[in-house]
């Protein structure tokens, strides 16, 4: 009867450690730990929601220059959205006002990102060699001939 009352004492501690164990698992891991994987889901969503978005896209700047939106879709840049060229909308607009200049970058080096003649470039892609291009363009502005909303000549 004596060693009996030893394993009662035994189960009795390993059942209390399961019920604190279950128990302050459920208390203390947060609700959504663990849903895809070793960290807090909602934490996701919260994160983003604390980041005000940057960018517009090229559809916001439309609110207040609709006809230059017009204008950019109907040349060979429509697919080329403002703010790579400009910068993102935050920078300049907030709700229905202008709140500070928007950046323009009238410098060659802008147009010669995108269309500097290199070998990884798919072929099709119109690119210049900046050395040839009417007589040799490196470090001229290249709006002096081509509209940057509309460059095909
Ligand atoms: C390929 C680059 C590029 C893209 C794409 C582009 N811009 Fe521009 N933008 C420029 C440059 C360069 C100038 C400066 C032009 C000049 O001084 O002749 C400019 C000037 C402007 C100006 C100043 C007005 C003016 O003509 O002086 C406004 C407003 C403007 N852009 C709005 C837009 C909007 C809105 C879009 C998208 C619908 C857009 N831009 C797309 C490069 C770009
Ligand atoms: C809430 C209205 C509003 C929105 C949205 C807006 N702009 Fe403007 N923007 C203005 C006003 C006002 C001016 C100054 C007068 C003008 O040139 O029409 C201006 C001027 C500019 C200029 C000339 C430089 C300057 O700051 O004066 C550029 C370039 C420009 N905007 C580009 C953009 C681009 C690109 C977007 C989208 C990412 C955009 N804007 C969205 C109101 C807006
Ligand atoms: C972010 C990349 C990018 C930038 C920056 C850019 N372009 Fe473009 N450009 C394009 C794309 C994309 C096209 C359309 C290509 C196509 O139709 O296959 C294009 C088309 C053109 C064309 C028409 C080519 C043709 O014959 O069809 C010219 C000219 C041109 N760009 C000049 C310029 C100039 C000048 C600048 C600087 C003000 C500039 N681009 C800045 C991406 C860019
Ligand atoms: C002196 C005027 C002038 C300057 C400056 C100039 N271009 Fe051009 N560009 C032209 C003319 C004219 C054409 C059309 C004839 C041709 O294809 O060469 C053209 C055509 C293009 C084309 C289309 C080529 C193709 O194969 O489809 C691109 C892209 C281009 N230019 C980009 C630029 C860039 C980028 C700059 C600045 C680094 C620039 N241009 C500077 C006059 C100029």
């Amino acid at each position: 009867m004596e060693s009996a009352r030893h394993v009662f004492r035994v189960f009795f501690l390993l059942l209390v450690a399961v019920v604190v164990v279950v128990l302050g698992r459920s208390l203390l891991v947060p609700r959504s730990y663990g849903a895809y994987g070793p960290y807090r889901f909602d934490n996701v969503a919260e994160q983003a929601a604390a980041r005000v978005p940057q960018h517009g896209g090229a559809a916001s700047c439309g609110a207040c220059h609709a006809e230059r939106l017009k204008a950019v879709g109907a040349g060979a840049h429509a697919k080329v959205s403002c703010e790579i060229c400009h910068a993102p909308l935050a920078q300049h607009a907030k709700g229905t006002t202008k709140i500070a200049d928007m950046r323009i970058d009238r410098s060659f080096t802008l147009c010669a990102r995108c269309h500097r003649k290199i070998d990884g470039r798919p072929a099709g892609f119109p690119q210049i060699d900046l050395g040839q291009h009417q007589g040799g363009v490196e470090g001229k502005a290249c709006i002096e001939c081509h509209d940057p909303h509309s460059p095909k000549l």
